[in-house]
């Protein structure tokens, strides 16, 4: 094919449907596809499950560099283990949703992502979307395409608590504040829009009408609008 790879970056804070538009963007426009968000989820479980101090910064620098973390890239069928093992089931247990801001804030883990991210979006060869916080502002900051979804905290905590079994709305919309929070004021790398990125309100769109929106940007992008 003639197309040059192009690299879209979707940032923003939880509940904003970034993974399902990411995915559904990727699979239609025949692009690779990462969450980021898994990766520092596995890094997490990779802590927890080996029993290093959530509280202790440096105790979680000083092992960051030891599991290995390999993402598969398809959108049909993301997959994330950690040293050989799947780990998308345990990645997304109460326990380590409510450690990964932490975990995720430590310098160390994420230079080590970081690199893991960079070397992936280079390797795609017809290019990828990048779901994540940091992606426009950090990660990817050449990317072609920046967008920054948004949407109420009563929207992001619906989606939520209808994508977890078992949990209330109340609950769930406290944690999800709580972690945003977190991530959008620690040193490294916060959450955050950047300058040139699109920003999306989700909040009265459906998924469909925020997938076509994005694709439509994307193609825009390609024909050198
Ligand atoms: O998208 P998610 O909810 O699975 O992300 C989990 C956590 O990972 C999020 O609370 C903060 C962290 N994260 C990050 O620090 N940088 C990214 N690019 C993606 C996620």
């Amino acid at each position: 094919r003639t197309a040059q790879p192009v690299i879209v970056a979707i940032d923003g804070p939880s509940g904003t449907g970034k993974s399902s538009t990411s995915k559904a963007v990727a699979a239609q426009l025949g692009l690779s596809y990462l969450d980021t968000g898994a990766q520092y989820r596995a890094i997490t479980w990779w802590m927890v499950t080996n029993g290093i101090d959530i509280d202790d910064p440096t105790a979680i620098a000083a092992v960051a560099g030891k599991p290995e973390i390999v993402s598969g890239t398809d959108p049909a069928q993301p997959t994330i283990t950690v040293d050989g093992v799947d780990v998308s089931g345990p990645i997304r247990t109460q326990e380590v949703t409510a450690k990964v801001s932490a975990v995720s804030a430590v310098p160390e883990v994420r230079a080590r992502i970081t690199e893991l991210q960079r070397s992936l979006a280079a390797a795609a060869e017809n290019g990828i979307v990048v779901e994540g916080r940091d992606i426009g502002t950090t990660v990817l900051p050449d990317a072609d395409l920046k967008i920054f979804l948004t949407a109420s905290a009563e929207a992001r905590a619906a989606r939520r608590s209808g994508e977890l079994k078992g949990s209330d709305l109340h609950s769930t919309r406290e944690a999800l504040i709580k972690r945003d929070a977190a991530d959008s004021s620690r040193k490294t790398s916060p959450l955050a829009k950047a300058d040139d990125a699109v920003e999306v309100d989700t909040t009265d769109l459906t998924l469909p009408q925020v997938i076509e929106c994005v694709v439509t940007l994307v193609e825009e992008k390609r024909a050198g609008k």
